[in-house]
């Protein structure tokens, strides 16, 4: 039960940002991202903090290293990498892979379940030098060369400015670390990052082949209840999100709110948790309670804002600031210049990965997405249709392995 009401926090908390009442989402000022959020609900216990390589990777037998990566805009972000797999590599170059996680989590995700069904140990057991990206504002993405995460200033960013500088940053170190494009994994919000960018054009001469799993692109189809309260209160968005910072999933402020949101009528809280991801299949207990031990990981509140104008305009664009003077003065127009995702180029692999119970990443918008991609070369378009699968099963579901990265490794080593 405790598990369930915990998971339950964190994946309300996932889109609740987006109707995060004024005034209560001043951002924690703690580093200890594992505060109890003193209410009826659960408490995650705090587990002690020492560095993924040394808890989650070198126990199981690899090797593993962690980077800075600074970015143009001052961001310092960990980078781990598990260069090769439990057996030692006989010294022949490895394919470069970065992961990227989705929102709200942070590098452990690749990491949770046992070393022979998580992608991060699968693809270095497979001959791959895997880097692991996090994302900044999570727990070990969280210094910045002149602002603190007590300054709002740190959280005045949204996936615009992951595009901008997150994934180009780490794209130029682990290329010039290995001289080799990269081959990338994206998870939810992590496709979106790369879909955004490849149709501006951007990484495209360091990367091989990508691989998207359970894809966002547009969002409009996310017909539950939640999503629905979500979308009328986003009204307000633009008096909320200049004052905010720190979107701490797990503080104080979210309990507040979940609990004035399960008094909703018409919300049953029971069953919260599928209701915004879809009924995951195949997640094993013990993968949820390291995942509730680890995560859920901050973000920026502006973040979530701009994801909520993804699913009001039904149009993938950058963020709105709300009135045409501030858009001009920012874009030089006054609506938001659109990501244009025809502009992705037609001969760029792409894997593509979803899931029928997938709440968030909804089939509807997925055909959306494909729609888009008609004109992609064909034999460089894999797509893989999971009629079971819900948004959490294709990073922590015991049969990922075996249905989707099996088929992910022989899409890399194809190209
Ligand atoms: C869940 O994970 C544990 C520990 O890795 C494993 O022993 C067990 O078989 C798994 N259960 C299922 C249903 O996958
Ligand atoms: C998007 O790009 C495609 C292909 O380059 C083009 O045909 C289409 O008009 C563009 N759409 C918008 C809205 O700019």
């Amino acid at each position: 039960m405790a598990i369930k009401k915990m998971g339950l926090v964190f994946i309300a908390t996932c889109f609740l940002g987006l109707i995060f009442e004024p005034g209560r989402a001043h951002g924690s000022t703690k580093s200890d991202l594992f505060m109890s959020h003193g209410s009826d609900l659960p408490v995650a216990q705090t587990p002690p903090l020492v560095g993924i390589c040394e808890s989650f990777v070198a126990v199981h037998g690899y090797p593993c290293k962690e980077f800075k990566v600074k970015t143009q805009d001052g961001y310092v972000l960990t980078l781990h990498r598990i260069p090769e797999g439990r057996v030692k590599g006989s010294g022949k170059i490895r394919q470069p892979v970065l992961l990227q996680h989705g929102i709200l989590m942070d590098g452990m995700s690749w990491l949770l379940d046992s070393p022979d069904l998580s992608l991060g140990f699968v693809l270095a057991d497979s001959g791959f030098d895997v880097w692991i990206s996090n994302t900044r504002g999570t727990r070990w993405s969280r210094t910045h060369t002149s602002l603190d995460p007590i300054n709002p200033a740190f959280w005045a960013w949204s996936w615009d400015e992951l595009v901008e500088h997150d994934l180009p940053a780490l794209f130029d170190f682990v290329h010039s670390q290995t001289g080799q494009k990269l081959d990338y994994v994206g998870h939810s919000l992590g496709t979106l990052m790369a879909l955004a960018s490849l149709s501006q054009g951007k990484l495209v001469d360091q990367l091989k082949s990508a691989a998207l799993l359970s894809p966002i692109a547009y969002l409009s189809h996310m017909t539950t209840s939640i999503g629905q309260i979500a979308a009328r209160s986003f009204i307000g968005e633009i008096t909320i999100w200049f004052g905010l910072a720190e979107f701490n999933p797990i503080g104080e402020a979210v309990a507040t709110f979940l609990k004035a949101l399960c008094a909703y009528p018409g919300i049953d809280c029971y069953d919260l948790m599928s209701s915004f991801t879809g009924k995951n299949c195949c997640l094993n207990v013990s993968t949820i309670d390291l995942f509730l031990q680890y995560e859920p990981q901050s973000t920026s509140t502006k973040n979530l804002v701009h994801l909520a104008q993804t699913v009001r305009d039904g149009i993938i664009a950058k963020f709105d600031y709300g009135n045409s003077e501030t858009n001009m003065k920012y874009y030089g127009q006054s609506k938001p210049p659109i990501y244009n995702m025809s502009s992705i180029p037609n001969d760029l692999p792409l894997f593509l990965s979803y899931g029928g119970q997938d709440a968030l990443s909804d089939v509807r918008d997925v055909e959306l997405l494909l729609d888009n991609l008609k004109f992609h070369d064909g034999d460089k378009l894999t797509v893989q249709y999971i009629k079971d699968f819900a948004h959490a099963d294709f990073v922590m579901g015991g049969s990922a392995k075996k249905i989707v990265y099996d088929a992910l490794i022989a899409f890399f080593n194809r190209w």
